[in-house]
């Protein structure tokens, strides 16, 4: 511990539930194969975690594969390998809003959605341009009693740090998650920055890792946040577990 610093390791804070994730193997491009998922998920267990939301890509463009039935059948071959490093898995997607991305959440489609709770279904725009249709897409989820759930605002170049697209945003039901690496300026300095504001003006109302290796577990490890971000951090941890027990 270092008594004078003005930052804390995350590591020490009370981080049990994971929303955002990559283990599910050989699906997207995150982790290639069971063994390193089994290992990933061994370290997190022993750093203290017990429960992982797994949120594989799911955009036809890059990863025609995957469909809510081919999605769910891969993490059932793997579920009980799993269950043997101690953790809760369950399944989930990471939604790219595309031009037509509609149609795979058409009305009939809403059963079969990989959701991220109940409630929820987490979404993700591209890092270069601002989708078109996020607003109608909120707002079509909205409709079918869906929150929205987008993941690392913070690294969407668009978005500029004074914040007014984001919180313009916010005008609508939507909900912002942080990815906890970009605290560590591992994405660059200008998504550190606007995590940063983001976070302690209350922006955010979850946070992931959005984990694609094992060496991001070693970023993770390494990671430090600014004190006074502390209280804010744990509030989103907090909320983790409530859209965990949203089911
Ligand atoms: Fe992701």
């Amino acid at each position: 511990m270092w008594p004078f610093s003005s930052t804390v390791r995350f590591a020490d804070l009370d981080f049990r539930t994971d929303v955002h994730s990559h283990i599910l193997p050989g699906v997207d491009d995150g982790f290639g194969t069971c063994e390193d998922s089994s290992e990933a998920l061994g370290l997190l267990y022993r750093a203290g975690l017990r429960r992982v939301i797994l949120t594989p890509h799911i955009y036809p463009e890059l990863y025609p594969g995957n469909t809510p039935e081919t999605v769910r059948e891969v993490f059932s071959g793997v579920s009980e390998v799993f269950r043997s490093s101690g953790m809760d898995c369950r399944i989930a997607g990471e939604h790219m809003v595309y031009e037509g991305v509609e149609e795979s959440f058409s009305k009939e489609k809403t059963g079969s959605v990989l959701r991220l709770s109940r409630s929820s279904v987490l979404i993700e725009m591209s890092y270069a341009f601002e989708a078109a249709n996020i607003r109608s897409f909120i707002f079509m989820l909205n409709s079918y009693g869906l929150v929205p759930v987008l993941a690392h605002p913070e690294r969407y170049a668009y978005y500029s740090r004074d914040l007014k697209s984001i919180r313009s945003l916010l005008d609508m039901d939507v909900r912002l998650q942080l990815n906890i690496l970009s605290l560590g300026g591992f994405y660059g300095d200008m998504a550190r920055t606007k995590a940063e504001l983001m976070l302690g003006s209350g922006l955010y109302t979850y946070a992931g890792t959005d984990l694609h290796s094992i060496s991001q577990i070693r970023q993770l490890e390494s990671l430090r946040i600014r004190k006074r971000l502390v209280p804010a951090m744990e509030k989103l941890l907090e909320n983790n577990e409530m859209l965990w027990s949203d089911l």
